[in-house]
């Protein structure tokens, strides 16, 4: 699995905790991040390069556990490893679309997933069911990154305004009639800033992510093939942490939200994604 850097360890924790005897190999490349603020070409160059590294690791399935990579470059991925079990995010619009009460129902991602033609089409399926339903999309421009960097020093302050930012560039929280009463994340970093969007939205209000509806798909496409190795061993749940940024974030940011300690290899940063070492 891969994601532009720490957001997928929060797809990882849902993962490891569904397949516990699955081993992981993720790769942050926090190299060349934030994915939210490139370009398409970029984004899609990017997991091409990440994708042909894992698969030559012979994995039985591929997680992109990025929105914003997932809305820019599965579709072609799925063209071009038509064999390969490839499971991708999006915004979850449709369950918070169940859940809603009031009908309105913010959505919080990176400006790149928010501009791209699949949410566009996900966001025009979702707008014209029978309930009365908006969608309030904010751009959180600046958000991942600072939770980036968060997950190292540990100082939360610019993760904290942010949020305040973006929520309020929102509209008002509740759960009375014209208030948003559902927030989907439709980032794998936010997860990691919860605690802050919960004290800004209040408790009743839905945060919606989707590690587990991932996790439940994946464990689908596996069935045949769970808890086996390509010799038919069991695994051993082990999780190989790989970067192409600093290590020192993803180490940090694993055990602090996973509660995994685990060294960080380093993936070369000549774009073959060939090179990597154990530190
Ligand atoms: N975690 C990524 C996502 O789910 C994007 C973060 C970034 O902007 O790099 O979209």
């Amino acid at each position: 699995m891969f994601d532009s850097g720490i957001g997928g360890l929060s797809v990882l924790k849902a993962l490891r905790a569904a397949m516990p005897h699955e081993d992981f190999i993720y790769i942050a490349d926090s190299g060349h991040a934030p994915y939210g603020e490139r370009d398409e070409a970029h984004v899609l160059a990017r997991s091409r390069a990440i994708v042909q590294h894992l698969v030559r690791h012979n994995v039985k399935a591929l997680v992109i556990a990025c929105n914003t990579a997932t809305a820019a470059a599965i579709h072609l991925l799925r063209d071009e490893h038509p064999t390969l079990a490839l499971v991708g995010v999006e915004p979850a619009l449709k369950p918070a679309v169940a859940l809603s009460q009031t009908g309105r129902i913010g959505v919080m991602a990176t400006r790149s997933t928010l501009a791209s033609a699949k949410f566009q089409a996900l966001l025009a399926a979702q707008s014209g069911g029978a309930k009365d339903v908006r969608f309030i999309v904010q751009p959180c421009d600046g958000l991942a990154h600072a939770i980036e960097t968060s997950a190292d020093s540990g100082d939360m302050a610019r993760v904290a305004a942010l949020c305040a930012q973006h929520t309020g560039a929102m509209g008002q929280f509740g759960m009375q009639a014209g208030q948003i009463d559902t927030l989907v994340l439709g980032c794998t970093h936010y997860p990691f800033a919860s605690e802050h969007l919960r004290a800004l939205v209040g408790p009743q209000v839905h945060l919606i992510d989707n590690g587990q509806a991932i996790a439940r798909q994946t464990q689908r496409l596996l069935r045949p093939s769970l808890e086996c190795g390509l010799n038919g061993s069991v695994g051993a749940g082990q999780v190989r942490l790989f970067t192409t940024g600093q290590p020192p974030t993803l180490q940090a940011a694993a055990l602090r939200w996973l509660e995994l300690a685990a060294g960080v290899g380093v993936l070369g940063a000549d774009n073959s994604c060939s090179i990597y070492r154990e530190t």
